[in-house]
């Protein structure tokens, strides 16, 4: 390439960049910031498809998982994708890491609902751990499973290894002797959300409804503490409380030990992250797939006590999280206290154009703030 032709490319990435527009090396998309909400090609130049989705990072890279959607379909027919990135701007396409099966048999059977998936490494067993929300075929959000599944490699494929309830037979620590021994049941109420069965239920109605069975799990996260022991964090009790609930140490089972946050506050949507010995959760509330106002909660130890706050977002349609729903919080790497919010803007009749909005966390008073950004990138965070 002449210097003529060198200049006038370097000034066309030039403008590109500042405009924040991909830039193309080698056909691929270069992004140098994040644009939220707008189209966000992988390095085929396709829409990334990983909904609700989290990150783990292995050995420099970063993995997003996410629920591969369809045109016009929220079933799953696909499976979990995966894809992998090191700056977190440019995500190249992995491929499917668990994929659905054709065995009517099967529980993630083709058309199944596999939803809000999350990888974690286990570094004992040199394992690669996923859990995800899993809905059985034809029976709507009834079971209220998760699912567990496991691979060698960190892009898959992921082999499933268990789908239940959760910690059947076991009570949260959390949860009086006389709460459990109450003899209050789901019968004695004609109506749901009148004052009294709301009473009910935050004194535990559905924990000793589905005590047998094991506890609902929708909505979910997972999180790995600085001591290596792992969590997993999910919406139970129809939606109306979340639990908190620890893992074996190979963090394929539960060790029986958890808690209930929040009685009856309808949290969904679950994101989780660790600052300076403090634990902070980002929530939504409950109205399917329109967005509603998010809810940050505190703790110092991840079993609580979790303190509630106010929305931590800010300014024109924060109560709405900026027409989104948070799926996951990503630490980045080698920067101090530096955290990206991770949400989806559902697009619930073209569920293939679900859009990602990635914000940064910013602080005021020491609590977690989110502002709306057209476009930023990683210097935010200097
Ligand atoms: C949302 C939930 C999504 C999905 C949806 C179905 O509240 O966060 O993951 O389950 O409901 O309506």
């Amino acid at each position: 390439m002449n210097l003529k032709n060198y200049l006038l490319i370097f000034l066309i990435h030039l403008i590109l960049m500042s405009c924040g527009l991909p830039v193309s090396v080698n056909g691929q998309n270069k992004y140098t910031s994040f644009t939220p909400g707008e189209i966000w090609e992988d390095n085929q130049g396709v829409h990334i498809n990983a909904h609700g989705g989290g990150i783990v990072y292995h050995k420099g890279v970063y993995y997003w998982f996410g629920e591969h959607k369809g045109q016009r379909s929220n079933a799953a027919l696909v499976g979990v994708t995966c894809y992998s990135s090191t700056d977190l701007y440019n995500w190249k396409n992995e491929g499917v890491a668990l994929t659905v099966s054709d065995d009517e048999e099967s529980p993630i059977v083709k058309g199944s609902t596999i939803e809000r998936p999350k990888v974690i490494y286990n570094a004992k067993t040199g394992k690669f751990v996923m859990y995800f929300h899993l809905e059985l075929k034809g029976k709507g959000y009834e079971a209220a499973n998760v699912a567990v599944a496991v691979s060698d490699d960190v892009v898959g494929p992921y082999q499933l290894v268990k789908n239940s309830r959760v910690n059947a037979g076991k009570w949260p620590l959390n949860m009086t002797d006389e709460q459990r021994n109450s003899t209050v049941n789901s019968a004695d109420f004609d109506k749901w959300w009148t004052p009294q069965w709301m009473e009910a239920l935050k004194e535990g109605l559905f924990i000793r409804r589905d005590f047998e069975e094991g506890q609902m799990s929708r909505d979910m996260t997972l999180f790995v503490d600085d001591d290596n022991k792992a969590y997993h964090i999910y919406s139970s009790e129809e939606n109306l409380t979340l639990h908190i609930a620890e893992l074996t140490d190979d963090f394929l089972d539960y060790t029986g030990i958890y808690v209930r946050v929040e009685p009856g506050g309808h949290n969904e949507a679950p994101a989780i992250f660790k600052k300076e010995g403090r634990y902070f959760m980002i929530t939504s509330g409950c109205t399917g797939w329109d967005p509603n106002a998010a809810r940050l909660l505190t703790a110092d130890h991840i079993m609580g006590p979790w303190t509630l706050h106010p929305n931590p977002a800010r300014g024109e349609d924060a109560e709405l999280t900026f027409h989104s729903q948070s799926t996951f919080i990503i630490p980045v790497q080698g920067k101090k206290d530096a955290f990206i919010f991770m949400a989806d803007r559902w697009r619930p009749k073209t569920p293939i154009d679900g859009r990602y909005i990635w914000l940064p966390i910013l602080f005021e008073d020491g609590l977690p703030v989110l502002k709306w950004f057209d476009e930023w990138d990683l210097s935010i965070f200097n």
